[in-house]
């Protein structure tokens, strides 16, 4: 599959993509919701993959991804958050996903695991936790297409947004920038309404949000309405 082209670096505000991230989703309608976000606008559907053991929580899987395809046109973006992510690559490239992002402190061998994410046809990603530095990717930046930054302690949806993360990212948009590299950059955790303009101007391409997406508050039309257009302010 063609990787579709990263956004320019600092993309501008109209050009800003949103990936919902179905962890807080209604899990009874998972592809009713994927539908819907689809239909809202989206530009990517953001699967938050967990085992259970990288993290507390524990979410689905390959067979549960591959049943989601019909529901949506849209890339799925798999954010990996298992231990020993190597073992399972084949699974996610044969579940149909679109990207893969894995996690640099669950991998000791990256290179050799963004090779087998390219080599199986997707994009491949590294995420960092929140206090996780740059410094922990910046020589595999030349081998992956996305870094997603985690402006919450990965597990759960609906928490709080940690600001003081954001200078991560404006760092790295700076590192990619003076390197000439097209490296999407996303940011994910706490982005909404409030929050999505700052985490833009701080270099984001592209926004994760759960929550502020799939909540009891508003349809996912509306949700995504509103946060598109705290960007157009
Ligand atoms: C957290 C996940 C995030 C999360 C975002 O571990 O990686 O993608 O679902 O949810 P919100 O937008 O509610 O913080
Ligand atoms: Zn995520």
């Amino acid at each position: 599959m063609t990787p579709d082209h990263p956004a320019s670096p600092g993309s501008p505000i109209s050009n800003v993509k949103l990936a919902p991230s179905i962890l807080s989703a209604d899990f009874s309608r998972l592809g009713e919701q994927v539908a819907e976000a689809t239909e809202a606008g989206a530009d990517y559907i953001h699967l938050d993959v967990m085992d259970g053991r990288f993290v507390p929580n524990l979410t689905f899987g390959p067979v549960v991804i591959s049943g989601l395809k019909s529901y949506t046109h849209l890339p799925l973006d798999a954010h990996l958050m298992i231990v020993e992510p190597e073992r399972r690559i084949q699974d996610f490239i044969d579940a149909g996903v679109d990207h893969i992002t894995v996690h640099a402190e669950a991998c000791a061998h990256l290179h050799s695991v963004l090779s087998q994410i390219r080599e199986g046809g997707c994009r491949a990603g590294v995420a960092l936790n929140p206090t996780t530095p740059i410094s922990a990717i910046e020589e595999a930046l030349p081998f992956l297409d996305i870094v997603l930054i985690l402006t919450v302690n990965p597990g759960f949806g609906g928490q709080a947004h940690i600001p003081e993360v954001l200078d991560k990212a404006r760092r790295l948009r700076a590192l990619t920038a003076e390197r000439g590299l097209a490296t999407e950059i996303e940011v994910d955790g706490g982005i909404n309404a409030l929050t999505a303009p700052a985490a833009v101007r701080a270099g984001a391409d592209t926004l994760v949000a759960g929550s502020a997406v799939f909540n009891s508050r508003e349809t996912v039309a509306e949700a995504m309405a509103k946060l598109r257009g705290s960007l157009a302010a």
